[in-house]
């Protein structure tokens, strides 16, 4: 089983968005896939079929030791399983930050609890970084998969953070979200973050699609909807990186 942490130095880069296809495609292709909601915003039930936020979760039994994340787990129809973050008071949102800053392996124990087979993936959506539930998830991450607009603050703001983010994780690759090709500034942010971070290997560009959003409050998936756009393209590709990075299928898995 691999954890993959999703990342950005930047609010809106599209982590949310990027957790739930992953997850989506992933499971279509026949991964057990766990997709964990590690953001107080608590919003990624909401891309995975939840019709209203979720009250419970990963959050809860953070804040409460008597409270157990796995009676918070949720399966859609594409049979991913996930557990939301669940709603919290500002009472106990302080005491999950306390409960991190007191246990830094809180979040690998508990993924460590997940039952998943050698192929599954457990993939985390994370607020933004640096916070401390971010720091948590890359520490737990086997890959990062830093997603970042091509925007010169938001690529200014990953080449400053990158070195402590390799220092929690290993492996960190680049998703660029929301390209937009005939924009010059967006080829100058990102020729300055390619010089800037050397050798950070490229997991995938997806294109900025005005229709995404819109897909997603429809309850629909936009590589459903439209198939040939290129942003539906993309996130498949996102996907056969993933898949070619986790371990392969086994026969029985596959049949
Ligand atoms: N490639 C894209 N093209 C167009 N819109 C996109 C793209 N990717 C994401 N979006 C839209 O951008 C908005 C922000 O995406 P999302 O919520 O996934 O980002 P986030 O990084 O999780 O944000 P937050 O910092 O609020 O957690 C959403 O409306 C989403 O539909
Ligand atoms: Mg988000």
């Amino acid at each position: 089983m691999k954890t993959i942490a999703l990342i950005s130095t930047a609010g809106g880069a599209g982590r949310t968005t990027l957790a739930a296809s992953l997850a989506t495609l992933l499971a279509r292709r026949g991964r057990a896939v766990v997709a964990l909601d590690f953001d107080p915003q608590n919003m990624l039930g909401a891309y995975l079929g939840l019709d209203a936020f979720a009250a419970e979760g990963i959050g809860g039994a953070l804040a409460d030791p008597s409270r157990k994340w796995h009676e918070s787990t949720w399966r859609n129809e594409d049979g991913v399983l996930f557990v939301p973050h669940g709603g919290l008071t500002p009472a106990r949102s302080a005491a999950c930050e306390a409960r991190l800053c007191e246990h830094p392996r809180w979040l690998e124990r508990t993924i460590g609890e997940i039952g998943l087979p050698e192929t599954g993936v457990v993939l985390i959506d994370t607020p933004r970084y640096p916070c401390s539930h971010a720091d948590h998830a890359a520490r737990a991450a086997d890959l990062v998969l830093a997603v970042c607009p091509p925007e010169p603050a938001a690529c200014a703001t990953l080449v400053a953070r990158l070195p402590a983010l390799r220092e929690s994780c290993a492996d960190v690759r680049l998703v660029v979200n929301r390209l937009n090709p005939a924009r010059a500034m967006q080829r100058d942010a990102l020729a300055m973050l390619r010089g800037a971070t050397g050798n950070m290997p490229l997991a995938q560009r997806i294109h900025l699609e005005a229709s995404m959003p819109e897909a997603f409050s429809r309850g629909a998936w936009i590589f459903d909807e439209a198939p040939h756009l290129q942003a539906s393209h993309d996130l498949h590709g996102l996907a056969q990186h993933v898949d070619a990075w986790l371990p392969a299928l086994t026969a029985s898995e596959t049949a």
